[in-house]
């Protein structure tokens, strides 16, 4: 079948055989080498290549949070992808950027891998820049109670059920309280639902999350069933991200067959795991999601009393002047700053405010210090004797006209709150170099107390200025 390629560069009979939702452990097994005795929980570079070529294209940035032996980026590489890794101990991180040393590698791309806990490196990744993250959590304390287990058995002491099941592998990595697998399966999810939301800040519109889990069984404190797959989902969506799609692996044929619960219970041998396939929402459904939350938000908030309102308002620390709608509309806006703040709703917008601040920037250098004189007065703006201030003052201007003009209204949070710092400050300076009966005038048209001090009233005017901006 002929055709122009996908998004992640397949053409489409290459897509279409890559899009079974079962995958055959032939097809992704890849052969075995001392480092995987040594980490004993790592999964295949087939695999992981398999996810890459589904879910990115050449170029891309791939990441993996919990890194171990570095198989991600090891297929990262190969695939000619780019690739972040983070892993938490040092031995296995020498592993991962051994592998990554080797000659056999495909096309020299970038590779970082950070040393330490997960949660803490992912600050060092930018906004916006992950297309892919693929990776597999350590199993909470999981892993501990199948070596204990392992121990139980060794000793003869009497067979429990999870004994029989348990022949896994595993081992634990090493005793630090930031490993995940060693944290009890509630706090588990915690550890996962943050790790979530920081994946969703760096990953670029319409990138993917996938996660790598196999479900698990705790008899002994009766839960015959732990669907880590369902959780991790839930998780997910917990941090914004769209539950797209759910790939189970076929173990079969590497797992042999134990009898489990025999006599007196029968359970199946779970000889699969799950892809958890995530996804965070591209522009347009970002702003159809959008829509539909402040909807619901405006009909929740609008059931409630003015005083509950001004209350939330109060702790939203918002303003609480105006009649029900306005109250409604700003506790709105705020709900979606804190919602969906890291949705990157304008493709890089931080990206086209730099290149166009830097274009007008030499405009200006160009010109004489009368001549942005003439500039700054035209436009009423505050005054300076400093060319270089004169320009910031003008360029800081252009922009905030440069972004209302195109609509620039759904914006990430950082991107806002910049854009927020810049104005109230343009906006203080401006107000400054007015006398209180100017300011006055200002406040009654905008229907503000006029009572305070010059700064109060200044302060007033401004957060009233920075609410109509409306930058979400
Ligand atoms: C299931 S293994 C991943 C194996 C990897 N996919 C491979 O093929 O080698 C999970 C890894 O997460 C690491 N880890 C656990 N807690 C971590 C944390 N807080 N930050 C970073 N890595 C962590 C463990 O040391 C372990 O190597």
């Amino acid at each position: 079948m002929a055709g122009k390629p996908g998004f992640n560069g397949l053409s489409p009979s290459e897509w279409t055989v890559l899009s079974r939702s079962i995958f055959d452990s032939k097809d992704v097994s890849s052969p075995r080498e001392d480092f995987h005795k040594e980490h004993g929980a790592t999964f295949s570079v087939a695999l992981a290549e398999r996810a890459i070529k589904m879910y990115s294209a050449v170029d891309d940035i791939v990441f993996d949070p919990f890194l171990g032996t570095g198989t991600t980026v090891v297929a990262a590489r190969q695939n000619n992808r780019n690739s972040v890794g983070i892993e938490l101990y040092d031995r296995f991180a020498e592993i991962a950027e051994g592998r990554v040393k080797q000659k056999t590698l495909g096309e020299q791309k970038e590779t970082k891998i950070y040393r330490g806990n997960c949660l803490e490196q992912i600050k060092q990744v930018e906004d916006l820049t992950i297309q892919l993250t693929f990776t597999s959590p350590p199993y909470a304390d999981f892993i501990h109670r199948s070596v204990k287990d392992r121990e139980r058995r060794a000793k003869g002491s009497m067979p429990s059920l999870i004994a029989t099941e348990n022949k896994s592998s595993v081992n634990a990595y090493g005793d630090s309280d930031s490993d995940f697998g060693n944290q009890e399966y509630s706090l588990f999810l915690k550890s996962v639902t943050e790790l979530m939301k920081e994946i969703y800040r760096v990953t670029k519109p319409g990138g993917y999350n996938v996660w790598v889990v196999k479900d698990h069984r705790d008899t002994q404190n009766l839960q015959p069933y732990i669907d880590v797959h369902s959780d991790m989902a839930i998780c997910g969506q917990d941090a914004n991200f769209l539950y797209h799609d759910l790939i189970i692996m076929d173990q079969n044929e590497q797992r042999r067959l134990v009898l489990l619960g025999y006599p007196s219970v029968f359970y199946t041998n779970q000889n699969h795991s799950y892809l958890v396939v995530l996804r965070k929402p591209t522009v347009d459904q970002a702003k159809k999601l959008m829509k539909i939350y402040k909807k619901e938000q405006t009909e929740e908030y609008g059931k409630m009393k003015l005083t509950q309102l001004r209350k939330i308002l109060r702790n939203k620390k918002l303003n609480l002047s105006g009649n029900k709608p306005d109250l409604i509309a700003r506790i709105v806006n705020q709900d979606c700053l804190e919602r969906w703040g890291y949705i990157g709703i304008v493709d890089n917008a931080e990206r086209l405010v730099k290149k166009f601040r830097k274009e007008q920037d030499e405009i200006y250098k160009e010109m004489s210090v009368d001549e942005l004189q003439e500039i700054r007065r035209m436009r009423d703006l505050k005054d300076s004797k400093k060319k270089k201030d004169l320009i910031k003052i003008i360029v800081n201007q252009d922009c905030l006209e440069q972004w209302e003009h195109a609509g620039l209204k759904n914006i990430t949070f950082n991107q806002a709150e910049k854009i927020l710092q810049i104005f109230r400050k343009g906006q203080v300076g401006i107000y400054n170099s007015m006398n209180v009966t100017e300011l006055r005038e200002i406040l009654r048209n905008k229907k503000l107390k006029l009572s305070g001090n010059k700064p109060d009233l200044v302060a007033r005017i401004v957060n009233q200025d920075c609410l109509d901006l409306e930058v979400v």
